[in-house]
């Protein structure tokens, strides 16, 4: 065997030994009064030892990288991110002793810089959201490094059939609940590898589930999936971190979708704040627009008669945001007034009130 297999060889067994020393995430239930007979779960990513959903994907893309012989030894590992996932690749190439370099939005909060950087990982910082493809691409020449891609690469390299992935194991801790088979499962789209993992699960498996993607106000996916159209550009990134993008990334199947919506930035920020409340810890904002699209199925299925499950994602914690989503000036400065519709979140779960009109919805 020749030294670069040799070396691959004892990475994913590095890989794989981590992988057997890790529990699995928790599956949360989040009783709703106001829909009695709805029971809602949260499948909690936060608990991940890099904190995010990204945890899996990072194994998987390194795992995929390693076994396409795309990984050298000394050659830096590239990655454009919102932050999370370079958190957690940043976890993974410390593991491997790659040099991991991550190319970020400068918005990106301080927090996740830190956390990149106590993993070992260098920030990249770039003023414009939309350059952040490129910017990885040049760095990769540049340095003779690997660009990892999560957006191209997040649907193929996840083992969607099996292999503990987010779905299986949603079903597995499912399996003694009142209704096992979850009526909708909530995601919302950054690559949209989560999304098609659990479209392409619940269809392999042959489930009656029905599977909702909850968009972000800045971002092309809600728009490119009721038109059909790949090519939808934005001059701007999304106000919610890890998800919303201004460009339909590869990963987005919008053929394992069966609704989407999309949630102003202001609800999903007051979800999160109601979703914070009832747990008694801070969560991120994608699981508050998770938080909508949940209610959202929950109305739907009052309507439909229906009663059953649902389980959505709580994607990462909120001690990432404690400058910025959970910080009162800087909501404030931003022009976000949540009081209100921390109310209308509140009316709707504790009485199955309706929520603002202002969510766009699509199959639902
Ligand atoms: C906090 C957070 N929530 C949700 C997502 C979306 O997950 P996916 O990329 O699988 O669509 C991400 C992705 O970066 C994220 O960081």
């Amino acid at each position: 065997m020749n030294d670069h297999r040799q070396w691959a060889r004892e990475a994913i067994r590095i890989i794989e030994a981590d992988f057997q020393r890790s529990a699995d995430t928790h599956l949360i239930p989040l009783p709703l009064p106001g829909f009695p007979e709805v029971e809602l779960y949260f499948k909690d990513e936060s608990s991940h030892p890099t904190g995010s959903l990204k945890h899996r994907l990072a194994r998987s893309l390194f795992l995929y990288a390693l076994c396409n012989g795309w990984l050298r030894p000394g050659a830096p590992v590239i990655e454009a991110s919102s932050g999370s996932t370079a958190i957690s690749e940043a976890y993974f190439a410390r593991l491997l002793g790659l040099p991991f370099i991550a190319v970020v939005p400068a918005t990106t909060s301080q927090e996740k810089i830190a956390q990149i950087a106590f993993y070992g990982g260098q920030s990249h910082l770039v003023n414009d959201p939309t350059q952040l493809y490129a910017e990885s691409e040049r760095l990769a020449r540049e340095t003779g490094g690997h660009f990892m891609d999560q957006f191209t690469y997040a649907e193929r390299a996840t083992d969607w059939r099996a292999n503990n992935n987010i779905a299986e194991s949603i079903f597995t801790q499912m399996r003694f609940e009142r209704h096992p088979e979850p009526a909708w499962l909530i995601s919302s789209p950054g690559t949209g590898g989560t999304t098609a993992t659990l479209g392409r699960y619940v269809r392999y498996r042959q489930h009656a589930t029905r599977v909702l993607c909850a968009d972000a106000e800045r971002s092309v996916f809600f728009d490119s999936y009721t038109s059909g159209d790949r090519s939808l550009l934005l001059d701007c990134g999304s106000r919610i971190e890890g998800i919303g993008r201004p460009r339909v990334e590869a990963s987005f199947l919008p053929q394992v979708i069966d609704a989407m919506i999309k949630v102003p930035d202001a609800l999903s920020l007051a979800a999160m704040h109601y979703l914070a409340e009832r747990l008694g810890r801070r969560v991120g904002g994608s699981s508050g627009t998770n938080l909508i699209g949940a209610l959202m199925a929950a109305r739907q299925m009052r309507a439909a008669g229906e009663e059953g499950s649902i389980v959505a994602i709580l994607c990462d914690g909120g001690d990432r945001y404690a400058t910025t989503y959970y910080d009162q000036d800087w909501l404030v400065a931003q022009g976000y007034q949540l009081p209100g519709l921390i109310a209308a979140v509140t009316a709707c779960v504790e009485r199955g009130e309706a929520l603002p009109e202002t969510v766009l919805r699509a199959g639902i």
